[in-house]
């Protein structure tokens, strides 16, 4: 992930008063105290600010944004997005019941992803979705059928892989040319012909999403024009497109990344767009909610071997895979700083027993066992990609109004964890 410009600004919400580390107005050692270690905490505010910097960039056009629910999927997030008016990005049915429950408009729902079920493209049918987001042959053959059997033609997208690069890690970069995700864009114009002679399909649009966490304009911009030229050739050949819709992917400064201009973007984005009378559609999940959540985590053992100094805590990879797993760096704080006392350079390192299981090296720390700490930037990809690994019963999630915090999901019990489960008889 790129590394320029200066450290990251955080978000008003997040600062420190005396020498605590609050969330809005609500302090988060006591929050700790009371909902207990480890814990997701969100802020509505910087929630609502980083759609706010969305919905401006849209305004004057009816808002099409379509939030990624994979990033974080927490019913009250989800409700809370709704009532801005977000619509939603999903890729299983299990994401569907979730904005269904949430309060979400069905016809404001794009479904992704490369393995759609035939169950879950019923149900999908059944709501009344605005689209599907079609990424191969098969699969549109596939709803072809389910359509034409549930007597209700299904709105479809095909989501092109222009075949950009996007400098991101290349576990989430997903618009190369042999990446799994979409058609290729040489195939495209055939397939929108086979499309338009299908029962049960309505073309409406055409989709791509090349990849997440990037922090230049340019791929963007490369991947917008290329799916423009394509639908120019498809609107010269009698093709009737409604809607394109370029995904998400925009990234946030975790550290020191360049920030990227979203509003600037989003300008640049609906001129190639509207100028051929269609409407844009964005799939941001990181955007909106990564730098509104923490992560916070008691410091269980500090331990010095010959090599290194460890601040052992007590969340790990099952609540934040992602400096295992892309090697992501989060800023990890002191929730409670105490001048005068002197630091160290800790790795900050979970109970997990995998050796991956790190959540920062290097890191200059003033801490003492029983401290807090917060790690930053910690509200997508965070309790979403969470798991029970070890058996760690999954942690609970806060969501903070102001000086009011909800406990928007109780932590798990030890009986939950084994709640589906049977021995033989
Ligand atoms: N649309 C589609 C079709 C996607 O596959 C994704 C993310 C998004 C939208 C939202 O992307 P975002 O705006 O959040 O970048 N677990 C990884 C990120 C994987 C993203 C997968 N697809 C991480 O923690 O960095």
């Amino acid at each position: 992930m790129s590394a320029t410009g200066p450290a990251a600004v955080r978000s008003p919400d997040f600062d420190y008063r005396g020498s605590i580390l609050h969330i809005e107005s609500l302090n988060l050692e006591l929050l700790a105290q009371r909902f207990g270690t480890p814990l997701y905490v969100y802020s509505r505010a910087a929630i609502t600010a980083a759609w706010l910097r969305f919905s401006h960039a849209f305004e004057g056009n009816s808002l099409s944004v379509r939030y990624a629910v994979k990033a974080n999927s927490n019913l009250a997030i989800l409700q809370l997005l709704a009532k801005l008016g977000a619509g939603f990005d999903i890729v299983s049915v299990g994401e569907l019941e979730r904005v269904l429950r949430a309060g979400g408009d069905p016809t404001g729902i794009v479904f992704s992803g490369v393995g759609k079920r035939e169950d879950e493209m019923r149900r999908a049918l059944e709501v009344g979705i605005q689209c599907f987001n079609v990424e191969s042959e098969a699969e549109l053959l596939r709803l072809s059928v389910l359509a034409g059997n549930q007597g209700k033609p299904a709105a479809v997208a095909l989501r092109i892989n222009p075949q950009v690069e996007t400098g991101t890690h290349p576990h989430i970069a997903t618009g190369h040319r042999d990446a799994k995700f979409g058609i290729d864009i040489q195939r495209a114009e055939a397939l929108y012909r086979q499309a338009t002679k299908l029962p049960g399909i309505r073309i409406i649009g055409i989709a791509c999403h090349i990849g997440s966490q990037i922090t230049q304009p340019a791929p963007f911009l490369d991947a917008a024009r290329r799916i423009m030229a394509l639908v120019d050739n498809l609107l010269e050949n009698g093709s009737v497109l409604q809607q394109v819709d370029l995904g998400g992917g925009f990234g946030v400064r975790y550290r020191d990344e360049s920030q990227l201009d979203v509003t600037a973007l989003i300008g640049q984005l609906r001129q190639l767009v509207e100028k051929r009378g269609l409407k844009l559609i964005l799939e941001p999940g990181r955007a909106l909610v990564a730098e509104a959540g923490v992560l916070l985590t008691r410091v269980e053992y500090l331990k010095t071997t010959d090599q290194d100094r460890f601040a052992i805590v007590d969340a790990g990879m099952t609540e934040l895979i992602r400096p295992p797993l892309y090697n992501a760096w989060h800023e990890i704080r002191v929730v409670t700083q105490r001048p005068g006392m002197p630091s160290e350079i800790y790795d900050v390192v979970g109970p997990v027993c995998e050796s991956a299981d790190t959540l920062g090296r290097d890191r200059q720390l003033t801490v003492q066992t029983g401290d807090l700490l917060a790690i930053m930037d910690a509200g997508a990809y965070g309790f979403s990609m969470s798991s029970n690994y070890n058996s760690r019963p999954r942690a609970a999630e806060v969501l903070v109004d102001g000086d009011h915090a909800n406990l928007i999901r109780r932590r798990e019990t030890l009986d939950e964890l084994i709640t589906h489960e049977e021995l033989p008889c």
